[in-house]
């Protein structure tokens, strides 16, 4: 039995809270900071996750089992190394693994050293060598702050005018802090995107289910980025054979590589491919669940997540076999009025019944006199899941009508391209 610990407040931690909750080996499940939606699961603690003395104090005197970390923030903080000094057991990559996406130079850097397919790229940390290479490419870019910003570090510019005045602002002024201080440029890629991610002991890998987001704010992929709208999965177009070159080519190189380099990456490594005329190309590396990926595939997941986490953290994931439902799952983003800008917020929300094979996955949300309210821009993941997509589809999007706030905006074409798959 045991007592755990999940990082973070968003849509993926509710997820991940739901998914614990269910486990027969669970005891007490604690989420810090946690929303309204993962205090239906467990209990919130105000914790400061930036303090990673408060937080091995919080786990001594619970007596936590094991700790799961959300967000990469924490990872790239080095908080599951302060929590295994003290002899808790996390699940979550250290610092130095989690480098594969706190820093795109790292990244880029280590994937040329291991042979996985990926953009031609440079790096530069001066303005001057980065206009001059501006001169030598004849593909189109992309640039790319290479720290952590918030999945707003990457620009994808038309111009050369316009790569220029990108360059000037994440170089000179700094538009995205020290996660600035040095750029990716590599060449713009294109075809369908998938999001592939694998639980990994450091040793051998073990595959979830395929996804696909939508990162466009409006229907049919137009409209500016956002955090993303909605996912499904499974991802139709991503075969098995496609699943098995990713696994061969990207997904175990990977561990491989970082193992070999003294760094054991434990928890969840997430593939951002593109799958491209050429064959698959990584875009980027994440060093933990992906949201709202998580929200479409932990419904999925057949088997406790408790048993999966726990023989991570042991170095034994060869030894359990790990069952998904034969399903597929859409999730819709509701997102505020005014989301991704400048977005209105304090809204209360009006619940309505939902079936079981539905749930609204909280991510921009408080609680205030026992009322939800929004407080961020993208408020719910609703996840449906169902024995196709269709019915899935069909399942999120009539219950829309049971969870309602003012300025509520969402689009209407979730998952339309595996329907189109599937055809
Ligand atoms: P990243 O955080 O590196 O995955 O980039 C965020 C998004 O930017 C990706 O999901 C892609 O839609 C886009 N992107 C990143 N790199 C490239 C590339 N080399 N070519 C085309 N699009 C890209
Ligand atoms: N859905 C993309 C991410 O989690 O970074």
């Amino acid at each position: 039995m045991m007592n755990v610990l999940i990082i973070g407040s968003g849509g993926r931690e509710h997820a991940l809270a739901w998914k614990v909750a269910q486990s027969s080996r669970l005891t007490k499940l604690y989420t810090a900071p946690g929303n309204p939606g993962t205090s239906l699961c467990g209990e919130n603690v105000l914790l400061d996750v930036s303090n990673h003395d408060d937080v091995v104090r919080f786990c001594k005197e619970k007596q936590i089992d094991l700790v799961i970390i959300g967000p990469e923030i924490p990872l790239a903080d080095g908080l599951t190394d302060s929590l295994s000094t003290n002899s808790i057991r996390c699940f979550g990559p250290s610092q130095a693994a989690a480098q594969i996406e706190a820093s795109k130079v790292f990244s880029k850097n280590f994937m040329a050293r291991h042979h996985i397919p990926t953009a031609r790229y440079a790096t530069f940390t001066r303005l001057d060598e980065a206009l001059s290479y501006l001169d030598h490419v004849d593909y189109p870019i992309v640039i790319k702050a290479s720290g952590l910003a918030a999945g707003k570090g990457v620009i994808l510019p038309d111009t050369l005018e316009e790569s220029e005045a990108t360059l000037k602002s994440i170089l000179i002024e700094k538009t995205f802090g020290d996660a600035g201080e040095e750029v990716v440029i590599e060449e713009r890629l294109s075809g369908q995107e998938v999001s592939l991610m694998v639980f990994t002991d450091g040793k051998s890998i073990a595959p979830m289910i395929p996804a696909q987001d939508h990162k466009r704010l409006l229907d049919g992929d137009r409209g500016p980025n956002t955090g993303g709208m909605g996912a499904y999965a499974p991802a139709p177009i991503f075969t098995k054979d496609l699943l098995n070159e990713a696994l061969d080519s990207v997904l175990k190189p990977a561990i491989d590589g970082l193992r070999s380099e003294g760094t054991l990456f434990v928890g969840v490594l997430y593939a951002g491919l593109i799958l491209t005329e050429n064959g698959i190309s990584v875009l980027e590396f994440n060093a933990r669940f992906g949201d709202p990926e998580t929200q479409v595939v932990l419904p999925l997941l057949e088997t406790d997540l408790l048993d999966i986490a726990d023989a991570c953290v042991d170095g034994n994931l060869k030894d359990i076999n790990i069952l998904w439902k034969n399903d597929a799952a859409v999730c819709l983003v509701l997102a505020s009025k005014g989301y991704p800008e400048k977005v209105e917020i304090d809204k209360p929300v009006v619940f309505g019944e939902l079936p079981e094979n539905v749930i609204c996955f909280h991510a921009g949300t408080k609680m205030e006199n026992e009322k939800v309210f929004t407080s961020g821009g993208r408020v719910f993941g609703l996840t449906a899941w169902a024995n196709d997509i269709e019915s899935a589809i069909d399942d999120v999007y009539s219950n829309v009508k049971n969870v309602s706030f003012d300025g509520m905006q969402y689009r209407k074409d979730i998952a339309y391209r595996a329907l189109e798959g599937s055809k």
